[in-house]
């Protein structure tokens, strides 16, 4: 497993929830009081958990808000490359780990569609932040029944495939192990470059090839730069494009 990043600040202010004080104590180590500092941290005050740096910058991960929001209020199989590789069809919800989890963007699509979706993260910082985006998503009507299909689970996703009992293992394990290099402006590009600073670059998304072709029953999909070689080398059975990615999908029956 390829070393963390180690653990951002952690700062919270005198209207934090005491719980989530405790909850995320042993992911984010013990909390701080005060100003933030003006390198990146995480700060947790009565609306939750956020990435901030000194007083220049304060971005919560939404799933009720901005592109994340957007997408998932407006989900369907056939405007999302991503159902389609993972064989979302009439009739057909596929249960799927996610076994990269990052922000949860793309899982929670997939909740959202109807699949159950174990959510694997291995970086602590990032798993507080899907969390806690989670638990505010929760709150929200028209969300819960998608949230209710995510479980989260913080491990290394190669791990915790290969320990998996044979009578849990997912019809489809879904990969997408690499940041991206991004030009994109605005807040999603901002984001993805948040994320990238907090989670570092993997290096060893390989090795989450073979545990996930042993443990899905119907398929792997691996997201792609579009340009990008396959992972691990592996040609897979198909691809398919979407808009600045590929999907790699290899059936594993
Ligand atoms: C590109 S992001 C995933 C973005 C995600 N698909 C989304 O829509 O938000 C990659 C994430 O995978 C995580 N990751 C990379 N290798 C992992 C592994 N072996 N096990 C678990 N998580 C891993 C990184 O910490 C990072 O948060």
């Amino acid at each position: 497993m390829a070393p963390q990043r180690p653990a951002l600040p952690f700062r919270v202010s005198d209207d934090a929830d005491p719980a989530l004080i405790e909850r995320y104590r042993p992911w984010l180590g013990p909390p701080g009081r005060g100003d933030m500092p003006d390198e990146l941290g995480l700060s947790l005050d009565a609306e939750g958990l956020a990435i901030t740096q000194g007083k220049r910058l304060s971005r919560r991960p939404s799933f009720t808000t901005g592109p994340s929001g957007w997408r998932l209020a407006h989900a369907a199989v056939k405007r999302e490359a991503l159902a389609r590789a993972a064989g979302l069809k009439r009739g057909h919800r596929p249960a799927i780990i996610d076994a990269t989890a990052g922000l949860g963007g793309d899982g929670l699509v997939l909740a959202r569609l109807g699949c159950p979706v174990t959510l694997v993260e291995r970086n602590t910082t990032v798993a507080a932040l899907l969390d806690d985006a989670l638990r505010r998503a929760a709150a929200e009507n028209w969300l819960v029944e998608a949230i209710a299909r995510t479980t989260l689970v913080v491990a290394d996703g190669a791990s915790y495939l290969a320990a998996l009992p044979a009578a849990e293992y997912p019809n489809v394990v879904y990969l997408d192990p690499m940041f991206a290099p991004t030009r994109r402006r605005g807040a999603a590009g901002k984001g993805a470059q948040l994320l990238a600073e907090i989670a570092g670059e993997p290096g060893d998304g390989d090795a989450l090839l073979q545990p996930a072709l042993a443990a899905a029953t119907e398929r792997v999909v691996v997201k792609r730069h579009r340009h990008a070689a396959p992972l691990a080398e592996t040609e897979p059975s198909f691809d398919i494009d979407g808009k600045s990615t590929r999907f790699d999908v290899h059936i594993s029956y």
